[in-house]
């Protein structure tokens, strides 16, 4: 089976290669000249954990091919799936739909034979019909369904959740009676392998598949700023964050996953998605209120942060050094997108202080984003050494065996202050560490 991919960006990139491992021989389309040579050559322009070796592993295979015309790589395809972005559309939130109907109009224009046109960006609720408009009306003749796809997978466990994803659900178009089987034939073909591992696959209509994307994307930061706000809580009134969300995670209707409090959720989708759903809704006439809410819990999160550490730094940062560990808005990627330390990292400069920085894979993305006074640092030692505070903004698991020693040997003064919440404020303190973490108590 032939598939195409139009879009090598994240989701494209991963989705095409998983489902080259899997066996079919993927076609993928990357329009930006230097992302197309270097895949070319099996570099790739992310960081993925595992994904380099399976592009290179499936390009040797010649299942995994690269071209920059999508006339070249949609020939004898049965499905042609478009992951180009869908970045914020200039002020008003909604999604930017241009590169998706582009990539539509191109199809329409050059698609011979029937195909499936499966969306795997996440859009708004509606954008699979238009597909189908706008090829109907440019190539009236041509049979083709449209399906949408939507992708689940994290930054830093794409690999596993492509190969291995909770559940795969697939809208399509089922207005009229016998509408959508060829299509869903062709769609069961291609997710073959996982229905042999028995992972759910859940069949929608256009519009429910569409909403899925939003809908978990928005409970799980909807579950994110509430915890946040508990933790916040916790500290007024002497709770453990820790404590509470070990006995409502014991509650299966709960689940003991995504509780962590931090310094705001980021990232690719949350803050996309989240702004997205609610004009989507606003426009059909039913806020999503909730949503609304948790939105504007994690930007006033971003903002208390950088106050709460200038007011660990008895309220003045003026010419303090503060290290900074972690930038990218979670471990095991080097994305920068919406990280809460482009907003904290700001902020700290304007009130004059001196970062010193180190991420271990991000230093080099977030060096355009970041104010041209930051220091960029290739070791905890380096950024550590000589500051007044430090601040942990990533858990990076390379971070959570610091050795307190070291640490009072290097800064100025031992004040860690940890917003991902990695060491254990008994041990901090008894080994003369002034730590302050978030929702728990300081000893
Ligand atoms: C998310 C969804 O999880 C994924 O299903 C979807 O397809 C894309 O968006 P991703 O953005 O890669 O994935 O990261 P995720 O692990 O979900 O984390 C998002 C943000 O929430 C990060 O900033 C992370 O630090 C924060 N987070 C996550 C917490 O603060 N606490 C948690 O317990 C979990």
């Amino acid at each position: 089976m032939r598939i195409a991919m139009i879009g090598g960006g994240y989701v494209g990139l991963v989705s095409a290669t998983c489902f080259a491992e899997f066996g079919l021989n993927v076609n993928v389309v990357e329009t930006n000249p230097d992302r197309l040579n270097a895949l070319k050559k099996g570099k790739i322009p992310i960081y993925e954990p595992g994904l380099d070796i399976l592009v290179n592993n499936n390009i040797k295979a010649n299942r995994l091919k690269f071209f920059d015309k999508i006339e070249e790589a949609i020939p004898e395809c049965e499905a042609i799936f478009i992951a180009v972005g869908t970045p914020p559309r200039n002020g008003d939130g909604h999604a930017d739909m241009t590169y998706v109907h582009q990539a539509a109009l191109q199809i329409a224009t050059h698609l011979k034979q029937y195909a499936v046109i499966v969306t795997k960006s996440t859009v708004p609720v509606g954008t699979s019909r238009r597909i189908a408009q706008i090829i109907r009306q440019k190539n009236p003749d041509l049979e083709f369904d449209v399906a949408s796809n939507p992708e689940f997978l994290r930054e830093g466990d794409a690999i596993k959740d492509c190969m291995n994803p909770d559940r795969v659900i697939i809208g399509i178009e089922k207005d009229k009676e016998d509408q959508g089987k060829k299509a869903q034939d062709v769609m069961i073909r291609l997710y073959q392998p996982l229905f042999q591992r028995e992972t759910p696959i859940l069949f929608t209509n256009l519009e429910s598949a569409e909403l899925a994307k939003y809908a978990s994307n928005c409970f799980l930061a909807m579950k994110l700023s509430y915890v946040n706000e508990l933790a916040d809580l916790c500290e007024q009134v002497g709770g453990n964050i820790e404590d509470i969300t070990k006995g409502m995670g014991l509650d299966p209707r709960i689940g003991k996953y995504f509780l962590q409090p931090g310094p705001g959720f980021g990232g690719s989708c949350f803050p996309k998605d989240t702004l997205a759903l609610i004009r989507i809704a606003q426009e059909a006439g039913s806020p999503v209120r909730m949503i609304e809410m948790a939105a504007q819990a994690n930007d006033a999160r971003k903002t208390s942060m950088s106050g709460r550490i200038i007011q660990l730094c008895e309220g003045n940062v003026n010419n303090k050094t503060i290290a900074i560990l972690g930038l990218t808005f979670k471990p095991d990627t080097d994305d920068m997108r919406e990280s809460s330390s482009l907003p904290i990292i700001h902020r700290l400069v304007e009130e004059g202080a001196i970062i010193k920085a180190f991420d271990p894979i991000g230093n080099d993305k977030a060096k355009p984003l970041l104010p041209r006074s930051v220091q960029y640092c290739n070791s905890i030692q380096d950024a550590a050494t000589d500051a007044d505070a430090l601040v942990i903004l990533t858990e990076w698991n390379e971070f959570r065996s610091l050795s307190t020693n070291n640490l009072k040997s290097w800064m100025k003064q031992p004040l860690v202050i940890d917003l991902r919440n990695i060491y254990n404020p008994r041990v901090m303190k008894d080994q003369g560490i002034q730590y302050h973490s978030v929702g728990r108590p300081q000893k």
